[in-house]
């Protein structure tokens, strides 16, 4: 039995963080398709952790694209680090900020996605109004959380699991609207979204 979770995960290891990143990787696909994502593009990768999704992405956009990994750990995106060393990737830049403060100084993102982070956050619906607030109108958003009705066999526990309908709620009051809903699997779904957009119902 491992140590019991807590929300700021340092009951793992950042090499046991990516292991579960690995796991998860037949979720990519869906959140990638619904952020149309372009070759050379520049895609926000909000509480990128240990970075398996941002080497992803970077794959997507290519060499002339850019993938911006945010997290607020330092030991997080110094392990994305080594892996971009030995990869020889440079299309992803690491920034350590607090995402319900950041403020990307004049970059301008295509699109951005929060996944497996906001159970995490201390501040979850200021870190949505921030992204509101730095992303362009219209611009696409993935967010992928733990389904709280779900067997709980991976991830975090049901009680800190946050309804599909909270999450909607939380979007929309930061000013995005929902364009579409996945349950990706028993225990993962995932929102799209676009800023600023009409709402639909789910
Ligand atoms: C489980 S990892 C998720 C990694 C990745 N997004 C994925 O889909 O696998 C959660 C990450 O969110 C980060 N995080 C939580 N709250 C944050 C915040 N307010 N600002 C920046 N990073 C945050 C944590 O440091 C952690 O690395």
């Amino acid at each position: 039995m491992g140590e019991p979770y807590r929300k700021d995960l340092s009951h793992l290891t950042w090499d046991e963080v990516f292991a579960r990143q690995a796991l998860r990787a037949d979720l990519v696909g869906d959140w990638t398709e619904a952020l149309q994502i372009q070759r050379g593009a520049c895609v926000l990768d909000i509480g990128a952790g240990p970075g398996y999704v941002s080497l992803e992405l970077a794959e997507l956009v290519g060499p002339d694209g850019l993938v911006c990994a945010v997290d607020r750990s330092a030991e997080a995106l110094a392990y994305l680090a080594t892996l971009q060393r030995e990869r020889a990737v440079t299309q992803i830049r690491r920034v350590v900020a607090d995402a319900t403060t950041w403020d990307p100084e004049g970059m301008r993102a295509d699109a951005a996605l929060v996944t497996m982070v906001l159970h995490h956050a201390d501040e979850p619906l200021k870190l949505l109004a921030n992204l509101a607030r730095l992303l362009p109108k219209g611009a696409p958003l993935v967010l992928g959380e733990f389904h709280p009705d779900a067997p709980c066999e991976v991830g975090p526990p049901q009680t800190v699991r946050i309804a599909p309908e909270e999450l909607q709620a939380w979007s929309e009051a930061a000013g995005f609207a929902v364009t579409g809903y996945k349950r990706q699997t028993p225990e993962h779904y995932m929102l799209a979204l676009r800023n600023g957009s009409p709402a639909m119902a789910i």
